[in-house]
């Protein structure tokens, strides 16, 4: 599977003191993929994107990511803003917008971020920081219209009902201009209607953005809708890697974690 590889994960193990997060894990990913990380709660997850992302530094193997515009980049060691401007972009399993500021204003900050100003300054306007103003003003609002939010520009984040919110965070994320971008539980808390306005939305990601998508989703429906490969985690370890249909018939994903979830989410 080595053609057009975006990101390598190589038997990475990551530990917290006696606390196995991932445990030899290796993973890879094409370009141009919708990939899915499926599995039980405290399977390690969110640990293996917070390492992909450069949160967390795993103390065994290796990732690379095969940026289209740099050499192949060893993730493991390096800032998060290195690997986050060669494009890579997430969202939070938790949200991490800012309440108190506009749909418009969340997305600015995250276009603004990418052009070296940071957030603070994005924030503070001095006269750095309003040179990019107008490029990031339309950054801003092409995200908010591709994700159907720009009705909602001057509505403050804290007002907006749960499936907005999870849709401003990929506009956010978006707006760095990402090749592969992580999400994170996108659907978590959202009603069914909301949860298929997620999904055509994930697949406009890919298909009209270019972007690939690592996906943590716990509705199977969704992953299921969407992934074209999934790779199921329990207890830190890579236990089964297929297609949605060769994952729903291995027993083994099925006794670890289908069995009790489909009917849940069914
Ligand atoms: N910063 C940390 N310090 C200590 N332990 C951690 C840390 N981050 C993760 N862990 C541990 O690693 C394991 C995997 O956690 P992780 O958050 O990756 O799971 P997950 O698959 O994302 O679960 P969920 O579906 O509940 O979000 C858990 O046992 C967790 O407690
Ligand atoms: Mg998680």
């Amino acid at each position: 599977m080595s053609d057009d590889l975006l990101i390598s994960v190589e038997n990475v193990t990551l530990r917290f003191g006696g606390v196995v997060s991932l445990r030899d894990v290796s993973l890879e990913m094409r370009r141009g993929e919708i990939l899915a990380v499926i599995g039980p709660n405290g399977a390690g997850k969110t640990s293996l994107f917070n390492s992909i992302t450069g949160v967390y530094q795993p103390q065994e193997g290796s990732i690379t990511y095969f940026s289209s515009k740099a050499p192949p980049l060893k993730v493991i060691g390096k800032k998060t803003y290195r690997i986050a401007q060669l494009g890579v972009s997430r969202t939070f399993q938790a949200s991490r917008l800012f309440s108190a500021l506009t749909v418009f204003e969340n997305v600015k900050i995250g276009a603004e971020d990418h052009g070296g100003i940071g957030i603070a300054g994005a924030l503070v306007k001095g006269p750095r920081t309003r040179r990019g103003e107008h490029a990031s003003d339309r950054v801003a609002i092409s995200q908010l219209e591709f994700v159907g939010l720009m009705n909602e520009a001057g509505t403050v984040a804290s007002q907006l009902s749960y499936g907005a919110r999870r849709r401003l965070e990929i506009a956010r994320a978006l707006a760095t201009g990402p090749e592969l971008i992580l999400l994170d539980e996108p659907a978590a808390g959202t009603n069914p209607s909301e949860k298929l306005e997620l999904t055509n939305l994930i697949r406009r990601v890919r298909d009209e953005r270019g972007v690939s998508v690592l996906l943590i989703e716990h509705d199977m429906k969704l992953v299921m809708a969407l992934a074209e490969r999934l790779y199921v985690l329990n207890f830190g370890s890579v236990i089964a890697e297929g297609t949605p249909q060769e994952i729903r018939e291995n027993q083994v994903v099925v006794d670890a974690y289908l069995g009790t979830h489909d009917q849940a989410s069914a």
